[in-house]
């Protein structure tokens, strides 16, 4: 028999106490011992739920455990989340966890601590079983990129969005169905896929970056008329996080993307959550499915209890050894090469376009797609460009936005394809 201890039993932990009960049968059959709570740890010991094990406030009852196996931390948020897992590595436990954020800032440092399993399946993309297809499935590959839609609560703002809802609107519902928090920040101004990039990354390239390393941008600026662009011209917006190598360099950056309508990931529409990643001997895979709900991360949770049971002891990030050719180096968000949509909202006047024009060409842009529409109050020009640096494009907007008859910050879309 395995004792586990579950610090956090909210949404996911109660999923995960249910499901090893519900299913009982295959998890022993497919772990080869059974695996029980002992106990549970939570803030508020008077809280109704739905789940019948034994509970405390004191997360030392559980990390200093000498029965208990396995630590779940299904708790959320950074530091104290990390004080309590340090607490479980240093007193021999194997470690489970859901959490993204804590990861995210913490993941080489918890690596370098532990030589028992650390398993983490659920922080990214819920359900889908990414973390072991790209640590184990793809481990005989060069990862070329990814690209991932993996924030549910965006991708369907943004589906709502494509069919004429606006993004206040939109908002509200989301928060109403409970996919956005109340202070949804996190969510829609990128950084919760950024985390979870970051976490992907690691693995692909063992590249240690932070958050604040990389290009991260919300989806708090699209307007219907982006969409309106993008359908004029083939595309789909979608917030996406991206990994990618180019020689020895990786870029890593989260932002609104328009994708073309043939690419597959392009279809996910709501909460769905999907995942490319490009091998250089598999060529493209693509993982889709649940990424968030109680049951659908648990899954992650559980799966991830099971491999320790079984035995596996594979390296948490994926890396027995540092790379032979020396380590990747994250590519300077200012020198990212992308091409480019952007919405510019000016006053009727004569001599707009060529001034905006000249602007581009100084800075070697040129321009592939060209859209007017009359808005209520302002003209808006929506288009695109042929590849081009981060920091052109940024100079260039920098340059239009002092122009008198620019009315509004110019909105930016990058474009993958
Ligand atoms: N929900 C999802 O769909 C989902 C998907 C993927 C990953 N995750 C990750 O899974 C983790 C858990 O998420 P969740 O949605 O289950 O959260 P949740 O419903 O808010 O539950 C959090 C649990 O942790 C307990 N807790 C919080 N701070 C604590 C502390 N300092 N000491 C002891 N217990 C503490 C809470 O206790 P009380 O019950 O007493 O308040 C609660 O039981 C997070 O890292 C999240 O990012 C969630």
């Amino acid at each position: 028999m395995i004792k586990i201890g579950i610090v956090g039993v909210g949404t996911v932990g109660e999923s995960v106490v249910k499901i090893l009960e519900d299913n009982k049968d295959i998890i022993r059959a497919r772990s080869g011992k059974e695996i029980v709570v002992k106990t549970g740890v939570v803030r508020n010991l008077n809280k109704e739920r739905d789940v019948n094990i034994k509970l405390t406030d004191n997360y030392l009852d559980v990390t200093t455990d000498d029965e208990i196996d396995i630590v779940v931390e299904l708790m959320g948020g950074v530091e104290e989340a990390y004080k309590i897992v340090k607490s479980a590595i240093e007193n021999g436990k194997s470690v489970v966890t859901a959490n993204k954020a804590l990861l995210a800032y913490h993941r080489f440092e918890l690596q370098n601590m532990t030589d028992k399993p650390f398993e983490y399946e659920a922080s990214v993309a819920g359900g889908i079983p990414i973390i072991k297809a790209l640590r184990e499935g793809l481990s005989a590959n060069h990862i070329e990129s990814i690209k991932g839609i993996i924030n549910g609560t965006c991708n369907y703002m943004l589906t709502e969005m494509k069919k004429g809802a606006n993004y206040d609107e939109i908002l509200k519902v989301a928060q109403e169905l409970g996919y956005a928090e109340a202070d949804p920040t996190f969510d829609v101004g990128g950084f919760d896929a950024a985390h979870k990039l970051l976490i992907l990354a690691s693995i692909a390239y063992n590249i240690d970056a932070k958050p604040d390393d990389i290009l991260i941008e919300g989806i708090e600026n699209i307007d219907t008329i982006d969409m309106e662009f993008a359908k004029e011209f083939g595309y789909e917006i979608k917030l996406l996080g991206i990994a990618k190598k180019d020689g020895e360099f990786i870029e890593l950056r989260v932002h609104p993307t328009l994708v073309p309508n043939n690419q597959m990931i392009s279809k996910v529409e709501g909460v769905m959550n999907a995942i490319s990643v490009v091998g250089d001997k598999v060529g493209e895979t693509l993982y889709y499915g649940a990424g968030a709900g109680g049951d659908a991360t648990a899954s992650a949770v559980i799966s991830d209890i099971i491999s320790i049971v079984r035995g596996s002891n594979a390296p948490m990030l994926g890396y027995k050894k540092p790379l032979e050719n020396g380590d990747f180096k994250l590519r300077n968000r200012d020198e990212i090469k992308s091409k480019y949509y952007l919405r510019i909202a000016v006053s009727d006047e004569v001599g707009v376009l060529e001034k905006i024009a000249s602007i581009f060409a100084k800075n070697s842009i040129s321009i592939s797609n060209f859209l007017q529409k009359q808005g209520n109050e302002f003209v808006k020009i929506l288009l695109s460009t042929h590849e081009a640096i981060e920091k052109d494009i940024k100079n260039s907007i920098e340059e239009i936005e002092k122009l008198n008859f620019v009315k509004k910050p110019v909105n930016v879309i990058r474009i993958e394809e």
